[in-house]
């Protein structure tokens, strides 16, 4: 190597920096001059091979033209930055639709609460919310259902100690303990719905979730009677499921209310003939209900001499699903895009 080379390799330099017309060329010519084994590293490896003397005048000519090159790509990639992307080497179709962001929208869970809480809300009922960490008293005994009485079993749910307290606490196994809330901080005429999430140690399958929805719902003044649960029952059933759907009061049991009773309507599918979601019966529960009874009115401080309500409450997965024909809750816990566009 020699100044010779230096000078052609100069001349080369300027052919070649006239060809570049993208980043892709500008690499290559990078690799060609700064490489591992581009041309400015053969130069420096040929050093040691010449006559003392001219070793330094040639490594300051070797560091000039690097220094030039460097200043070049600089150049180079600026001018490049500024190009078109079809001139940058890149192929755009700028005709092509854009990627638009896509809108999502409420959980059709929510859509339901919403959808039950605006019917309540039209008949002066507000909508109220408690915590999911309850009270045992709250969740039990506030509602007539004593430590050793069988009806627990039914209501059994998580138990948990907090760290700052030694009180045990639990996860709400129904919405019915708010009831005791807002009974112990307001008075009457009361009129409240109260959507939210509920626990129990269930094993999961289609019908079955240890985390579900319920709305609870009661009203308590001077004089509120059984016919009263019944209109407002009914104007409920038939705002979710159609003005032409009938109900039936069956007696049951529940601890927190007396009377009791479990509520149907007629099977949705086939109005009440007899078909395989109903099983044969032609109706379909839908919630349970009755007259709040006086040891919870006891336990909250009302005189039970002087008021009465209704209280009810029903899950909410159950309801969508009757609405809607779906056959298995695990569906509104999955995220899957496929179900959950269909709302
Ligand atoms: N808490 C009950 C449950 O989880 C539902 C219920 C029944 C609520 C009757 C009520 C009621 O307020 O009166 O199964």
């Amino acid at each position: 190597m020699s100044d010779m080379d230096i000078e052609l390799i100069k001349a080369q330099i300027d052919s070649d920096i006239e060809k570049i017309n993208s980043a892709k060329d500008l690499e290559e010519f990078r690799v060609k001059y700064l490489g591992r084994k581009g041309i400015l590293a053969q130069l420096t490896s040929s050093i040691p091979t010449l006559p003392q003397e001219e070793r330094g005048s040639f490594g300051q000519e070797v560091n000039t033209l690097k220094n030039k090159i460097l200043s070049l790509i600089d150049e180079q990639q600026k001018s490049i930055n500024t190009k078109t992307p079809e001139a940058k080497g890149i192929s755009c179709d700028i005709s092509l639709p854009g990627i638009s962001q896509e809108l999502g929208h409420l959980h059709p869970l929510t859509q339901i609460i919403d959808e039950i809480s605006a019917i309540f809300k039209r008949m002066g009922f507000s909508v109220v919310e408690g915590p999911e960490i309850e009270t045992e008293y709250n969740n039990f005994t506030g509602l007539n259902i004593p430590l050793e009485h069988p009806s627990r079993d039914v209501f059994d749910t998580f138990y948990l100690k907090l760290p700052t307290t030694n009180d045990q606490r639990l996860l709400r196994s129904h919405t019915s303990p708010v009831q005791i809330r807002v009974m112990k901080s307001r008075k009457p005429p009361l009129a409240v719905v109260v959507p939210g999430r509920v626990y129990r140690p269930d094993a999961v399958d289609a019908s079955h979730s240890f985390m579900f929805h319920q709305i609870e719902g009661f009203m308590v003044d001077r004089e509120i009677k059984f016919s009263d649960l019944k209109g407002v029952l009914e104007i409920f059933a038939k705002g979710v499921f159609g003005k032409d759907i009938k109900m039936r009061f069956r007696p049951h049991f529940f601890p927190f209310t007396e009377p009791s009773a479990e509520v149907d309507i007629s099977c949705i599918i086939c109005k009440g003939k007899g078909c395989s979601v109903c099983g044969r019966k032609g109706w379909l529960e839908i919630l349970g209900s009755g007259m709040i009874h006086p040891n919870v009115f006891k336990h909250v401080g009302y005189n039970p001499g002087l008021y009465t309500g209704f209280a009810f409450g029903m899950g909410i997965e159950r309801i969508a699903m009757l609405k809607y024909g779906i056959n298995d809750i695990r569906l509104f816990f999955e995220n899957d895009l496929r179900f959950l566009k269909q709302f």
